[in-house]
């Protein structure tokens, strides 16, 4: 594996390092031609086990305009799907490509990809995790309100991969961090230990509750997911009783600071955790966050083409 470096968790990155990150994503976004041929001849192969819009054609893009190429390869398309190991999967690739986006259920698949690739290999979301969603996300966040130190983020409803991710990252940039889950769907503790101890070492705040407004009060920014899942589709209608009262509507939205953001990573079940007025309210951010994708993960490949 040698000294490859993969981007499959934000807690991977130092707070200077994702400060390079948004640095170039802001360059990245000002100024595109200047890029036009950072990654020239290179190849990203894709791999999704899960349906995409926006990590799809945002790497796609991202690979075109960086001078490059994406390969879309669908788990079931490729022999994978009819039992080739991980491993020699990663090794194979790693003969042809330049890097390694996987969308897969399993966190443990992208390890096992990452250990065995000689290329960077990218989390484009896995059941834990959705890291590149959480840097283009705090981007956005920064473009909106500049200095993070001292603001609050509220995030609301299923403790997922998402919530994961945003988890990890707030102390990272200096943000607090509320989740008001119901019982029973809250963080995984294993994410929670590791984001306390980056809260600790970075004097910032991370809150568990179960009392939406407690999370909404005065934030800065209030976030919201899907309630159920890639893959847990079977549970939506026993997920959208429990998460009812988590709903993002505009009398919980107005207990948030009068300049407070909306975001979603999309795709929105509108109706169920937002509702129409909030998501498309002049407050809501979720296009800006969508078209942040594209310009944060174009740094990021760039800056894992020069960690190389
Ligand atoms: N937010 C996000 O990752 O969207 P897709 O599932 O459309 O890629
Ligand atoms: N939590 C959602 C995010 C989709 C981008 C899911 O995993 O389906």
């Amino acid at each position: 594996m040698g000294n490859v470096r993969h981007f499959l968790c934000t807690s991977t990155l130092t707070s200077e390092e994702i400060k390079e990150i948004f640095e170039l994503a802001r360059v990245v976004k000002k100024s595109p031609k200047e890029y036009a041929n950072s990654l020239k001849g290179k190849t990203l192969a894709m791999i999704f086990e899960k349906p995409s819009t926006r990590t799809r054609v945002s790497f796609e893009v991202g690979m075109l305009q960086l001078g490059g190429h994406a390969l879309y390869l669908s788990a079931n398309d490729l022999q994978l799907g009819r039992g080739e190991s991980i491993e020699d999967t990663a090794k194979t690739l790693s003969r042809y490509v330049d890097f390694i986006m996987a969308r897969v259920y399993q966190d443990d698949k992208l390890r096992k990809l990452a250990e065995n690739a000689t290329v960077p290999v990218i989390n484009g979301l896995s059941n834990d995790l959705h890291p590149c969603q959480a840097l283009a996300d705090f981007f956005t966040i920064s473009e909106i309100f500049g200095e993070l130190r001292g603001r609050k983020f509220a995030y609301l409803g299923d403790g997922n991969n998402v919530a994961h991710s945003l988890m990890l990252t707030a102390p990272l940039v200096g943000m607090d961090i509320y989740i008001a889950s119901p019982e029973g769907y809250w963080v995984d503790s294993r994410f929670f230990v590791k984001a306390q101890l980056f809260a600790d070492a970075a004097g910032t705040r991370i809150v568990l509750t179960r009392d939406p407004k407690e999370a909404v009060m005065h934030a800065s920014v209030v976030y919201t997911d899907v309630w159920a899942s890639m893959g847990q589709e079977s549970e939506s209608v026993e997920r959208e009783k429990v998460f009812a009262d988590y709903q993002v509507n505009y009398s919980l939205f107005s207990l948030a600071a009068h300049d407070a953001i909306f975001m979603h990573c999309l795709p929105a079940y509108r109706g169920k955790e937002v509702t129409d007025e909030v998501i498309d309210s002049p407050q809501s951010v979720v296009f800006d966050q969508a078209e942040n994708r594209l310009h944060v993960q174009k740094a990021i490949l760039i800056w894992l083409n020069e960690k190389r």
